[in-house]
């Protein structure tokens, strides 16, 4: 994916340990089509080199506003007319406190302040020890450039280089990556509450053996990434998967169906839109086995009963009708033949306004799809791409019908 393709962003590093991580970032930022200028403090050059920024970002790094490589000598000027974003990582909490006050005494605080503030997005990576980042005054400046405009993205967790543990960290590259990527995209969904339920559920036949498919989860990970690049407020239900979260997206992680729909139905009163991407398990084990089930040598295999198990879609888009009919539900409907036959019965079945199709084979496990968009008055096919590509037309195409009912 090339999804900063065109994209100027100016890599500003104050002074902090995360510094190694830029390193990343910066090659992260170039292998997702981006030019990259980078920008460091003095403090900054105490932990990497300017030599090493070079190299990666393939450009020369600026350190003073006394550069005199500038023929007007104003690189703050410069720098900053030309890029689609700033974005400041590591931002240590001590450039956090100079960017509140507006002071500009080295070039990269004096490049932010002088940046176009309505073309130029501000993106600060916060970076600092537990005890820096729970301060009263951290917390305080970090509100305050919030509503100055700058857009913070947040911290991690865990092990501090300085040997304690706790919040603070800077995000990881493919964090901060994710977050800016969503920057660029068309906000959609701004304002919507999105639930997605993704990937297989599992149902016990014993504590140790269980019925389940072979859906990776894919789907739904990306459709809730691409919703909330969108602007909306995301809640995955999540089977048994072992994909990442994607960022600013909350997660309950279930194993059953019954699981899934008990999650699905406390979510339901404050969503706005429904997708159901998950492939429920049609069936279950009527009585799980306490214990496991043990072979006893004579070739006797066990009995399995098995029980029909809800259709956590259906139950919703029933609710639904019944109730304030606010809710737009989507399901999916993965198919071995006849997609757009089976799709349309499903449509009438569900009672819901969309339902997309794709071939499971063909999309089961892969990072690409392609996918049918069925609906009571026709038929769009969106082509082989990307999940993440599909999920984020797919968001534009439902936030297309919510404006504008059939
Ligand atoms: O009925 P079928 O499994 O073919 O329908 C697929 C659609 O219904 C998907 O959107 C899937 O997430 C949803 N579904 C569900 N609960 C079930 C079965 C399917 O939500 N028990």
């Amino acid at each position: 994916m090339n999804d900063l393709a065109g994209k100027h962003i100016v890599l500003g590093l104050s002074g902090g340990i995360a510094c190694y991580k830029a390193a990343e970032l910066c090659r992260a930022l170039i292998k997702e089509g981006a030019t990259v200028q980078v920008v460091m403090t003095e403090a900054a050059a105490q932990f990497i080199t300017p030599v090493t920024m070079q190299a990666l970002s393939n450009r020369p790094v600026y350190t003073s506003q006394w550069d005199s490589r500038e023929p007007n000598n104003m690189p703050h000027i410069n720098l900053s007319r030309g890029a689609d974003a700033i974005l400041v990582a590591p931002c240590s909490a001590d450039f956090m406190a100079k960017l509140l006050h507006g002071r500009a005494d080295d070039l990269l605080s004096l490049m932010c302040l002088a940046r176009p503030i309505e073309s130029v997005p501000l993106l600060l990576a916060p970076a600092m020890n537990r005890e820096m980042w729970a301060h009263p005054a951290t917390q305080r400046n970090m509100a305050q450039l919030s509503a100055d405009g700058a857009h913070i993205l947040g911290v991690g967790s865990g092990f501090q280089a300085c040997g304690e543990t706790g919040d603070g960290r800077m995000l990881e590259p493919a964090e901060l990556l994710e977050d800016l990527i969503a920057l660029f995209q068309p906000k959609a969904m701004a304002g919507q509450q999105v639930l997605i339920t993704a990937g297989p559920t599992f149902e016990a036949i014993d504590p140790i053996r269980g019925v389940t498919n072979h859906s990776s989860g894919k789907m739904g990970f990306a459709l809730a990434r691409a919703a909330r690049e969108a602007g909306a407020d995301v809640t995955l239900v999540a089977g048994p998967v072992s994909l990442a979260t994607p960022r600013g997206v909350q997660r309950i992680d279930v194993t059953s169906a019954q699981q899934m729909l008990d999650a699905t139905l406390d979510q339901v009163p404050t969503a706005s839109v429904f997708i159901a991407t998950a492939a429920v398990a049609d069936w279950r084990p009527a009585a799980p086995s306490e214990q496991k089930i043990k072979k006893d040598g004579t070739g006797q295999v066990p009995a399995l009963t098995l029980v029909e198990n809800p259709d956590i879609l259906a139950t919703v888009a029933r609710g639904e009708r019944a109730g304030s009919g606010r809710l737009f539900c989507v399901g999916f409907a993965a198919e071995s033949q006849d997609l757009v036959a089976h799709a349309k019965a499903k449509l009438a079945r569900k009672g819901i306004p969309l339902i997309v199709g794709n071939i499971g084979a063909e999309a089961f496990g892969r990072d690409d799809n392609q996918l049918v968009l069925v609906d009571p008055h026709g038929v769009q096919e969106l082509p082989r791409a990307s999940k993440l590509d599909l999920a984020r037309q797919l968001i534009a195409e439902i936030a297309r019908r919510m404006r504008t009912p059939a």
